[in-house]
């Protein structure tokens, strides 16, 4: 059999391998400094016998919110309380933070409204959203 193809060793296999994970790793880093992946949001108390608790209802500031596992809990106005997907719908990042009235990426910069809609891209698509309700002084999932 004629092979004109080129051979690789198992050496040059595993160094574009290594390539392609550090070019992963960068494409959603954005600025380099992995911010996203240092600070990792607390992932929601799971109960056996009940709904998932997101967080305490006074833990969630009006006109703010907090980012519970891979749910954002917002309160836009007093006593309403919305989840979003905390998957920013731009190239995947975990939104890093609610500060100053948005949910906001970290990776590329991209800010949305406590609705989830797009306030500044890139992203171009708001968060999806997330069923939650009050639960006593929770805000559980589903
Ligand atoms: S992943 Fe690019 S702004 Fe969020």
């Amino acid at each position: 059999m004629n092979n004109d193809l080129p051979t690789l060793d198992r050496r040059t296999v595993m160094a574009g391998a290594g390539a392609l994970a550090a070019t992963a790793l960068a494409a959603c880093g954005g600025r380099g400094d992995n911010e996203s992946a240092a600070a990792p949001a607390p992932a929601p108390a799971a109960r056996a016998d009940g709904p998932t608790v997101l967080a305490k209802t006074a833990d969630v500031p009006v006109g703010g919110g907090v980012i519970a596992g891979d749910t954002v809990v917002t309160q836009p106005s007093a006593g309403v309380f919305v989840g979003l997907d905390s998957t920013c719908t731009h190239a995947g990042c975990r939104v890093g933070e609610v500060a100053g009235g948005t949910v906001n990426c970290r990776c590329h910069g991209s800010k949305f409204a406590l609705d989830g809609s797009v306030v500044a891209g890139p992203a171009q698509r708001p968060l999806a959203s997330r069923t939650v309700r009050v639960e006593g002084d929770s805000v559980v999932a589903g």
